[in-house]
């Protein structure tokens, strides 16, 4: 059994470690995230701004993508990393809950401080797969 502190300190590192990596041109907002599958594995996002403003990636959406894109389909955690600790927007929440209804979300500044929250919390009453049963 892995020790949760252990790997929300890890989690916060890759995330913030994504955060470097993000192309925030237009914003200058640079966001890092890092997940963490249920095997244990971690997948780090970060935000990719674009000159046609509306298609800008965020940071969670493009963790959610690269873990995806090698297998990962399951999630219990996730770390945010902002120069001023927000929370994921409401785009990120949906697409995080596809995932992980029940993850936790940690979110911290570049200073340190971090809150921690479950995701339920920030979409209530979240539509999901289970909506689309017929
Ligand atoms: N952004 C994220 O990466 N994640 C969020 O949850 C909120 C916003 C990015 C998108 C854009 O590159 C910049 O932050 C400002 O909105």
């Amino acid at each position: 059994m892995s020790d949760p502190q252990v790997d929300i300190v890890e989690l916060l590192r890759v995330a913030d470690q994504a955060q470097k990596m993000a192309y925030a041109p237009y914003s200058g907002f640079a966001v890092g995230a890092a997940l963490l599958a249920a095997d244990g594995a971690i997948y780090a996002g970060c935000n990719v701004e674009n000159a046609s403003y509306g298609l800008t990636i965020c940071a969670e959406r493009n963790a959610i993508a690269h873990a995806v894109l090698c297998g990962a389909r399951q999630f219990t955690a996730v770390a945010v990393v902002t120069d001023n600790g927000v929370t994921p927007c409401g785009a990120c929440r949906q697409v995080l809950a596809e995932f992980g209804p029940r993850m936790t979300v940690i979110v911290a500044d570049t200073r340190g401080n971090r809150r921690i929250y479950a995701l339920a919390e920030l979409l209530p009453d979240a539509f999901g797969p289970g909506h689309l049963q017929k």
